[in-house]
């Protein structure tokens, strides 16, 4: 079963600032293609409640803080974002929500495909039944 994982990105450490960085096939292992962020999350909503047929994201949080709550189809585990030197790689077949966004949070998250509707599951139930019947062939 794949499953999420923490990744810690490199940390150039400098009076003037702090630098971070990612590269495709290096500190996250797929090739970026698409990327986006979200920001003006009002308090106590919820987002990206759904799975991906085969597109793997990263997840940075730039700023501020948010939970990513990761459903395998039987278990669900909680991450915490909260430094920009931390990201989630969230691998394709995996149920995720983010959630407890912190005022002005701003979270960036790059994908391995460019966007298409159809590989998205928006559906826990169907995302639950697809589980139980890869369960079921293995
Ligand atoms: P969506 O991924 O459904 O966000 P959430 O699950 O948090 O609601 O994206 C919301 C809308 O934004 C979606 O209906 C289409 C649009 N969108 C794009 O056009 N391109 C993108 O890369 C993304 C991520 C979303």
């Amino acid at each position: 079963m794949k499953e999420a994982q923490i990744i810690e990105l490199p940390k150039i450490l400098d009076p003037r600032g702090n630098l971070s960085f990612f590269e495709s096939n290096n500190q996250i292992p797929f090739e970026i293609k698409r990327t986006y962020w979200i920001y003006d999350v009002p308090g106590g909503e919820i987002r990206g409640g759904h799975a991906f047929k085969e597109q793997n994201e990263f997840i940075v949080v730039l700023s501020g803080s948010l939970d990513v709550a990761v459903f395998d189809g039987s278990e669900e585990k909680k991450y915490s974002l909260n430094r920009s030197y931390y990201g989630l790689y969230i691998p394709n077949g995996l149920w995720r929500r983010m959630e407890n966004f912190a005022t002005n949070t701003l979270a960036l998250v790059v994908s391995s495909t460019s966007y298409d509707e159809k590989d998205y599951i928006r559906d826990k139930d169907e995302f639950i039944k697809l589980k139980s019947k890869e369960n079921d062939s293995i």
